[in-house]
């Protein structure tokens, strides 16, 4: 047989791609910072039999009609809204994504970026690096507790139950939200079920992991940010489409919610003048939800597992589609 041609739409370290050379013929863009452009991705699409894509590429129908011999997409990253799966279906091309491998450690950004909005980490961070430290004051930086506090986790899938396992660990209340009831999560972690108002409402924290779907997107919009307390700080580690960004600001601007965390935005990467970025209230961040070193090995492996799988085992392991 014919060793597969893959085109990977990012640099990668050629370590990860050895053990995998015997079957393929890797070929991949040349930086490691900047996406693939589009025009490039097309090209060399025409001669691959499988991609190795990012959530930076976008994967539309257009690019499935021009390749005809394409058979899978392996996408970096469990969410896949940067590909049209409906597309890939009709036209026989398998995708798959990479769940579990980034659970975890994803988990614990989350949960990170909780506790750094809290307690004003940046905020006391940058008040050291400007050289404002005068004195210790009772009032000085005080932020929001976040142990016996209630967490509302919106989207309980298994970042979403991971997340919960953490929030256990500091006797928090979890409240949460689902398409489906997680019974084992419930009785497991105490966790309980509550429509989306409910849970806006009684939420001093309030996270969303749900996946970027037509549903989901500006899930989080004026009114849900009215729902809120006005002591609520809101975590935004899915997608930044999930969230109306001009109510989220408004909502902050307005002090009808006390603080933000985000991961995601609407259009990445924000620049430094994007408006979330100038309220102190807000940690910003720029994707690095799976950002461990370890974990991006993982999940790099998983795809090529997945590569290996479809072309000379018994199928691709995680297949969305
Ligand atoms: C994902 O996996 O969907 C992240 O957003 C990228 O790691």
């Amino acid at each position: 047989m014919k060793k597969p041609h893959i085109y990977i739409t990012r640099k990668i370290p050629t370590a990860i791609l050895e053990p995998f050379m015997d079957r393929f013929h890797f070929k991949m863009w040349d930086q490691e910072l900047t996406p693939v452009p589009s025009d490039v991705l097309e090209a060399e699409t025409k001669q691959a039999d499988g991609l190795l894509c990012l959530i930076t590429d976008q994967i539309r129908e257009e690019l499935f009609v021009e390749a005809p011999q394409l058979q899978i997409v392996a996408n970096l990253a469990v969410g896949y809204d940067h590909i049209d799966i409906q597309a890939a279906t009709e036209h026989q091309v398998v995708v798959t994504n990479t769940p579990d491998v980034l659970t975890e450690t994803t988990a614990d950004l989350t949960f990170a970026l909780l506790m750094a909005t809290a307690r004003r980490l940046v905020e006391a961070n940058n008040f050291i690096r400007q050289d404002k430290w005068g004195d210790w004051a009772p009032f000085l930086l005080t932020g929001s507790d976040i142990h016996h506090q209630t967490i509302g986790i919106v989207g309980m899938g298994e970042i979403g139950q991971a997340v919960a396992r953490r929030a256990k660990g500091f006797g928090m209340s979890i409240l949460y939200h689902n398409r489906s009831r997680k019974e084992q999560a419930e009785q497991e972690l105490g966790a309980q079920y509550r429509e989306f108002n409910d849970l806006l409402e009684q939420a001093d924290f309030v996270i969303s992991l749900v996946p970027l779907t037509k549903e989901t997107t500006h899930l989080f919009n004026e009114a849900a940010f009215k729902k809120m307390k006005s002591s609520a700080i809101f975590i935004n580690v899915s997608r930044g489409q999930t969230v109306d960004e001009d109510a989220l600001y408004e909502a902050l601007r307005a002090k009808e919610i006390k603080a933000a965390g985000l991961d995601v935005f609407k259009e990445e990467p924000i620049r430094a003048n994007h408006r979330l970025v100038q309220l102190e209230q807000v940690v910003c961040l720029p994707h690095i939800g799976s950002a461990s070193e370890q974990t991006r090995v993982n999940m790099l492996r998983l795809c090529l597992e997945n590569l290996a799988g479809f072309f000379y085992g018994d199928g691709a392991k995680t297949p969305v589609n």
